[in-house]
């Protein structure tokens, strides 16, 4: 069995979700706390076991590339200055991992995205994540599907339990076996009623190279967008997916309240923040 080695974070989106603020920042780069929100994905891959990264990236997204590289004025200038300690800190950012970059001329979807990555993937199976789904851990999110991938030899689902009434925002699974969590179908943004279940894939994927036999012949599905989904859908005829449904916490951080909610746990994590964030909430609890 080939190892897991290779992600491919998606991040050429519009994010009109979050405008006007995603007119000029890319809204992976919006901060949590005071670290964007594509770190911490990078960090989760880098943490899972992944070697190098490819971001599928467009012309308006520059600053994504400037940060996970090298810069040379700043360095000499915390250097220069004894910053020693934020030193450290830039020059560990272009160290987490390999990066490589293609663009997406237009965002024609996620579907789209993904198909550009077959030359950096070759023929190996690899990892999808998400580039506005923000997870907190203490076993790295991408490593507990990696084991899925090892234990059956599949393509893996992240899945987390969402509340019923939520189902028509979601990707939900269909299971074929509840206990082993083999999946049969997935069906995107169902109705309340026409659920399948109420275990949503929520932006980690492992798929094997095939999954490109699938894309090249990919129509438009939701929105008039190339959805990865779909392509799932038809690998899901020849070979086998499983669910893995996580532990950990799960943040759609596309949104305004994930975000937010983002923001004010990563904080209450932080040491530095921790008590002033507690007494604060503590003080405007309404
Ligand atoms: P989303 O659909 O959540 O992102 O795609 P979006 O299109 O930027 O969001 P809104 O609805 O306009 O606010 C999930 C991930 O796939 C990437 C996005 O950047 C995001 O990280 N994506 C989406 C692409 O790379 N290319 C696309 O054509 C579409």
């Amino acid at each position: 069995m080939k190892k897991v080695r290779k992600a491919v974070i998606p991040v050429a989106g519009m994010g009109t979700r979050f405008l006007p603020a995603t007119k000029s920042i890319p809204k992976e780069m919006l901060p949590i706390v005071d670290i964007p929100s594509l770190h911490y994905i990078v960090k989760e891959a880098v943490e899972s076991g992944i070697e190098q990264i490819l971001f599928i990236t467009s012309p308006y997204k520059k600053s994504i590339e400037d940060y996970f590289d090298r810069s040379f004025e700043l360095e000499s200038r915390l250097e220069k200055s004894g910053k020693t300690k934020q030193l450290n800190m830039i020059k560990d950012i272009s160290n987490l991992c390999e990066f490589y970059y293609v663009r997406q001329g237009e965002p024609l979807g996620s579907g789209h995205a993904v198909k550009l990555a077959k030359e950096f993937v070759g023929n190996e199976p690899f990892a999808v994540m998400y580039g506005d789904d923000l997870m907190k851990y203490e076993k790295p999110i991408l490593k507990q599907l990696i084991d899925v991938y090892e234990k059956y030899d599949c393509n893996v689902i992240g899945v987390q339990k969402v509340r019923h009434e939520d189902v028509y925002k979601y990707g939900i699974v269909e299971y074929e076996d509840i206990n082993t969590k083999k999946i049969k179908g997935l069906v995107e943004k169902p109705s309340v009623e026409d659920a399948p279940s109420d275990n949503a894939g929520v932006g980690r994927y492992i798929v094997k190279p095939e999954i490109f036999d699938e894309l090249d012949k990919l129509q438009t599905g939701v929105n008039g967008e190339y959805q990865f989904t779909d392509a799932m859908i038809s690998l899901m005829k020849k070979q086998d997916f499983y669910a893995c449904e996580f532990m950990g916490t799960y943040y759609d951080i596309g949104n305004q309240f994930g975000y937010l909610k983002a923001n004010i746990d990563f904080a209450l994590c932080r040491e530095d923040l921790k008590k002033d964030m507690k007494d604060y909430l503590k003080k405007i609890d309404i």
